[in-house]
């Protein structure tokens, strides 16, 4: 007897949900004439939690009432307003309280820690990140390179997946760590890859990166609040991410950066990572603050960190493990949906789930074109993903927001896509 889901399953699975009631703390998206969407878009902008608008508004109302006094007699005081994320993103990197800051942005952010810990020198002067690094990544490593006076023709190396496969396996990473190691100066790798979903074992490519006494650098963009990290235990030397995607925190929210504690390299120095005791003296020489604060430059923007308290608290009470496990059982889903209903289309993203997170990509295969005409069809029947060139759909059931009935509309939509554009 061949099994067909029904939207009564997913109903069922709704009810039984310990974590259901957590979408209702989110502004769910709407279309033009008012009707429900099915959101599956938050590995590229998180929905925006209730809590979120009033604590900007709160922000708002105590710089009208007190002007520069709120620097220290806002409710949230905005000169030690980081502390205010420290400890929930320490849990969410898997990191210790003083490794984590809040600040700028992720390029940014990716740059600065470039600056400071891509040290070439000699024959050690690679950067080794993966094919098909997101574009910005690629961007800010090889001027990175060209800065210092290199050629990223010679000196960033970019690893593919095996020929006809869209993965990356560690063991590569490893191999070329083994024979080229004495050359790599810096490996920067993914959490989560932004485009087929692969989620890598951070612990073994540190590991390997380590022995070939490199420095190893994530990109925890499409990784944090998706699924557990542990970037102390693993001892990676520093990660970056944004704030926008996973932890729901609004477009260009404050980005956030992790140093291992191990590390004190020379600051690039701003006034914010001063040692606060002693900042409004404002004087010519440099005191660090301790740990990952110290790598602040600028003041910390209240209005784009505000949402991110909000998120924060909710990932808190629900608990990493259980979003984890509620997040296993929806991708799980989608991809038994995907597979039953919509079996013309390629699952990129791994199917073993500890090399995924949330996201599922699948490519549209099929005549020039097509891909996106499916994609746009999916768009009007009311699903958002996204779309990445030249053939993929991105769809990301997200535990804190979406419902398997979510999914299982969004699988049905898309086999609907798929027929309405064979
Ligand atoms: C992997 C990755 N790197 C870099 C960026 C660029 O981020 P930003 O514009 O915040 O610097 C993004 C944005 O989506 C991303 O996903």
């Amino acid at each position: 007897m061949s099994y067909e889901p029904t939207s009564e399953f997913a109903r069922r699975r709704d009810e039984a949900d310990p974590l259901r009631g957590f979408r209702e703390r989110f502004a769910l998206p709407r279309g033009g004439r008012g009707e429900p969407l099915v959101y599956l878009c938050g590995h590229s902008l998180g929905l925006m939690p209730l809590a979120a608008r009033e604590l900007v508004l709160e922000e708002l109302t105590d710089w009208a009432q007190l002007g520069v006094l709120g620097h220290e007699h806002a409710r949230r005081p905005w000169i030690p307003y980081h502390e205010n994320l420290r400890d929930g993103l320490a849990d969410l990197a898997g990191a210790r309280p003083g490794e984590v800051v809040a600040m700028s942005s992720l390029t940014v952010n990716l740059h600065l820690l470039l600056a400071a810990f891509y040290r070439p020198s000699g024959a050690r002067r690679r950067i080794v990140i993966e094919t098909g690094a997101f574009s910005s990544d690629r961007h800010a490593v090889a001027s990175q390179i060209a800065w210092r006076g290199l050629d990223p023709r010679d000196a960033l190396v970019e690893l593919s997946p095996p020929a006809g496969t869209d993965t990356i396996p560690e063991e590569k990473i490893e191999a070329h760590l083994e024979e080229h190691g004495a050359e790599v100066a810096l490996v920067l790798w993914p959490g989560v890859q932004y485009r087929t979903g692969q989620a890598f074992d951070h612990g073994r490519i540190a590991r390997a990166v380590h022995r070939a006494g490199s420095v190893a650098g994530f990109d925890l963009a499409h990784s944090i609040g998706n699924m557990p990290l542990a970037m102390h235990d693993i001892d990676a030397d520093f990660a970056v991410w944004c704030s926008y995607k996973y932890l729901n925190a609004g477009p260009g929210a404050v980005g956030g950066c992790f140093i291992h504690e191990r590390h004190d390299r020379p600051h690039l120095a701003g006034w914010w990572g001063h040692e606060a005791a002693t900042r409004f003296q404002m004087r010519p020489e440099f005191h660090a603050a301790a740990g990952a604060a110290g790598w602040q430059i600028s003041n910390p923007p209240i209005l784009s960190a505000a949402p991110l308290i909000a998120s924060l608290a909710l990932f808190g009470a629900a608990g990493l493990q259980r979003l984890r496990q509620k997040s296993l059982m929806l991708t799980g889903f989608l991809e038994f949906l995907l597979d039953r209903l919509a079996p013309d289309v390629e699952l990129i993203t791994p199917r073993a789930v500890d090399a995924r997170g949330c996201q599922l990509s699948v490519r549209i295969v099929g005549s020039p074109g097509r891909g996106r005409r499916v994609f746009d069809a999916l768009t009007a029947l009311g699903v958002i993903g996204d779309w990445r060139e030249p053939d993929t759909i991105r769809l990301a059931p997200i535990p804190l927001y979406n419902s398997f009935s979510d999914v299982f509309h969004g699988a049905q939509a898309l086999a609907q896509a798929l027929r309405l554009e064979p």
